[in-house]
């Protein structure tokens, strides 16, 4: 068990990566908060009966100053500490770059970069102030890589998660945080069923035709699945990587060469 008695956040925790994450972090033997927006009734993860005391379920908006405070009070209320961030939660649009656009722009800046952002910053304060160090892991994509024409938003987020990751490595290398990004390529969840039909609309083809297309093009032939996230998603977590800080892993089947 590589994560014993270790405290962890993981925000969009209720499906998809997030779920599968929580699932394997609980396996390695950690305590983990799961923050998702979604109500109880509707994650998408199963917990067993052994699990209920080193789980807390917090349903909150990682958009919100207030939630973000309420999710960093309940789980050092509940477990004392915070030892681990796995900051997922995001969300997906396009439009072609010359359509309106403004409202898609506030929403996936909202999640995926000031989220993203302010959770780390107080996660990152409660981490320096009870000593010791951490590990915080925040979700890029193979998107933060390299523009798109119809993607330009959720990109560009994708961007900016990566150059906060940098930047936050840099300023808490002092006190023993490690920051480091993961770079998923296409993974099979419940995101690709809206991103597909997405494409569908703005490249005028039959659903469930862009989700194959993509699979065929990764190197490795096919979509990742949710749990094969979740390897990076330990090591990185864990003692084996105090010496790795700053860095952004893609695990993507071959889809990006860095
Ligand atoms: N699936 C892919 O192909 C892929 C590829 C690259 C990167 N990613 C990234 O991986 C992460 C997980 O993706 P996924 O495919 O599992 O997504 P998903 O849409 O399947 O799950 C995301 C979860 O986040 C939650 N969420 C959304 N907004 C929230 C908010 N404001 N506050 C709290 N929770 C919120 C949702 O309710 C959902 O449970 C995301 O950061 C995504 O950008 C995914």
């Amino acid at each position: 068990m590589q994560l014993k008695d270790k405290v962890a956040i993981v925000t969009g925790g209720g499906t998809g990566i997030g779920g599968a994450v929580v699932r394997r972090y609980l396996d390695e033997g950690a305590n983990v908060a799961v923050v998702d927006i979604k109500p109880q009734s509707e994650l998408d993860v199963t917990y067993a009966d052994g699990d209920k005391g080193r789980l807390l379920l917090v349903q909150a908006d990682v958009t919100k100053r207030e939630s973000i405070e309420h999710i960093v009070n309940s789980t050092v209320e509940r477990f004392g500490r915070i030892d681990v961030l796995y900051n997922n939660a995001a969300v997906f649009d396009m439009r072609p770059l010359l359509d309106e656009s403004w409202e898609i722009f506030d929403r996936i800046f909202a999640v995926n970069v000031k989220g993203m952002f302010f959770l780390m910053q107080r996660v990152a304060k409660q981490m320096v102030e009870q000593g010791g160090g951490g590990k915080i892991i925040n979700m890029a994509s193979q998107a933060g890589r390299r523009g798109e024409a119809l993607v330009s938003h959720y990109c560009a987020s994708k961007a900016a998660v990566i150059s906060y990751t940098q930047s936050a490595a840099l300023a808490l290398a002092p006190h023993r945080i490690n920051v480091n990004g993961i770079a998923p390529g296409v993974i099979d969840t419940p995101m690709w069923k809206d991103v597909d039909a997405l494409f569908a609309r703005y490249e005028n083809r039959p659903i469930g035709e862009k989700k194959r297309l993509v699979g065929e093009a990764v190197p490795l032939g096919r979509m990742g699945r949710p749990d094969e996230l979740t390897g990076a998603a330990v090591f990185l977590a864990s003692a084996d990587a105090d010496y790795i800080t700053a860095q952004t892993l893609n695990v993507d089947g071959g889809n990006w060469m860095s």
